[in-house]
């Protein structure tokens, strides 16, 4: 955390426990009577720390360490009682909690060791105390609050010492992941164009019909691994949308022209008349259309029915593309969109993740329904242009 945000941060802590400058007051007045305690609590505090298991660990550096850690706690005591603080005093503070978890310390046992040095401050202070029993109260009261300051930010740095390294954790798990697709997903078209070339090269006297059949599935496998490269580049970078109005009946026929269905697949396409306009990038549009169709194409290996259509209800363009393929099981439904999640033998899965993206950047939404065995259905829905900018629309 920056050092403003951290010191705002106390700030608003100190008023949430009620924190007055008459508190800093009596604590500063509080110092002599503590001092002859200081020491004390330190050696009670380190004896305990080695009786431990969990603490002993820790302190991979025997006596020596301990002999610093002991003058570092003592003058982080003797600071409770200096009155001043300031963002500085904060951030040493915040230190604590990060150096802590750095050395691998669990949090329970700062958390028990303060209230072992709450209690001997406590207790320091009723035994030297000398004026009434009123302002001695108030002085205990303002040292639980300043000590409930402390754990606060010490609590804070663990969290977000934490959240830093989980993040790091996840975004190297993302990363192995994702390389692993790829390798995967682009190790097996090279194996194939590997393979074929082999045989064109070394082949004594391959027929035309050979010949052709491998530059074809040299063709083919080439393809498919710029088809996985142009997947992770339209998800690594996918620019800011160019809203425009589209005519969805122009832009499906193209979507279904670059992606064609094959002849198994009985195709049904329902556009009425009158449809308005929708307002989106048509090339980003086109991405999402284009990877449901193809999904939908792979659902029914056997064939089957794609019904796609249009419809205006209200101020959207609602598309919907459905199939009547192998559906999705109920737990993979939740997660289908998630970058990298695929139910595919082949694939990257991030199709659909790509799809929901580009429609969220369009400020539409994207759902879909299924029944294992019967179909599924994606929905996205999309603004309708406002009327009068036909003109301007596209493609
Ligand atoms: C409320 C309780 C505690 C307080 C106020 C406290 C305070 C501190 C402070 C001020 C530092 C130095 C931070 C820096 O590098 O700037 C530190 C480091 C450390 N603390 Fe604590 N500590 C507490 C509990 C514990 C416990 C229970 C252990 C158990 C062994 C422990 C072990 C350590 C160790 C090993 C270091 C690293 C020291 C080094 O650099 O050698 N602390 N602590």
């Amino acid at each position: 955390m920056n050092p403003g945000t951290l010191f705002d941060r106390y700030r608003e802590l100190q008023l949430y426990v009620g924190w007055v400058p008459s508190d800093a007051d009596r604590l500063t007045a509080a110092a002599p009577l503590l001092e002859p305690y200081i020491d004390r609590l330190v050696d009670d505090f380190y004896a305990e720390v080695e009786h431990h298991s969990g603490t002993r660990k820790v302190i991979t550096g025997g006596h020596a360490q301990i002999n610093r850690l002991k003058l570092t706690l003592g003058k982080w005591l003797r600071e409770l009682f200096s009155g001043a603080y300031d963002a500085k005093y904060v951030e040493r503070r915040w230190r604590v909690g990060s150096r802590h978890v750095e050395i691998g310390l669990d949090q329970v046992f700062t958390n028990v060791a303060l209230s072992r040095i709450r209690g001997g401050l406590v207790r320091g202070i009723q035994e030297s105390w000398q004026g009434s029993e009123e302002e001695r109260n108030e002085t205990i009261r303002a040292l639980n609050k300043l000590l409930d300051l402390d754990l606060a930010i010490i609590e804070d740095a663990y969290q977000a010492e934490y959240s830093a390294r989980l993040q790091r954790t996840e975004r190297l798990a993302t990363i192995g992941q994702c390389a692993g697709g790829i390798a995967h997903e682009l190790r097996n078209p090279l194996n194939v164009v590997k393979t074929s070339v082999y045989y064109l090269l070394n082949a004594r006297s391959p027929t035309e019909e050979k010949k052709a059949e491998h530059l074809r599935r040299i063709e083919r496998n080439v393809e498919l691994a710029d088809g996985v490269i142009t997947s992770l580049s339209n998800f690594a970078r996918m620019p800011v949308p160019e809203l425009r109005p589209i005519r969805i009946e122009v832009l499906l026929r193209e979507v279904l022209e670059l992606n064609p269905v094959g002849e198994a697949i009985e195709l049904e396409l329902d556009c009425p008349d009158g449809l308005p306009p929708a307002l989106g990038d048509s090339d980003q549009l086109r991405i999402v259309l284009g990877n449901l169709v193809r999904n939908a194409r792979e659902a029914m290996p056997e064939g089957g029915r794609l019904a796609i259509s249009a419809r205006a209800p209200g101020e959207y363009v609602e598309l919907s593309v459905a199939d009547t393929g192998t559906g999705i099981a109920h737990d993979d439904l939740i997660r289908i969109m998630e970058p990298l999640y695929s139910t595919k033998a082949r694939g990257l899965g991030l199709g659909l993740a790509i799809a929901r993206s580009i429609v969220e950047k369009n400020h539409g939404m994207i759902e879909v329904a299924s029944e294992p065995g019967r179909g599924s259905v994606f929905k996205v829905r999309i603004l309708a242009a406002p009327t009068g900018t036909e003109e301007d629309e596209v493609p």
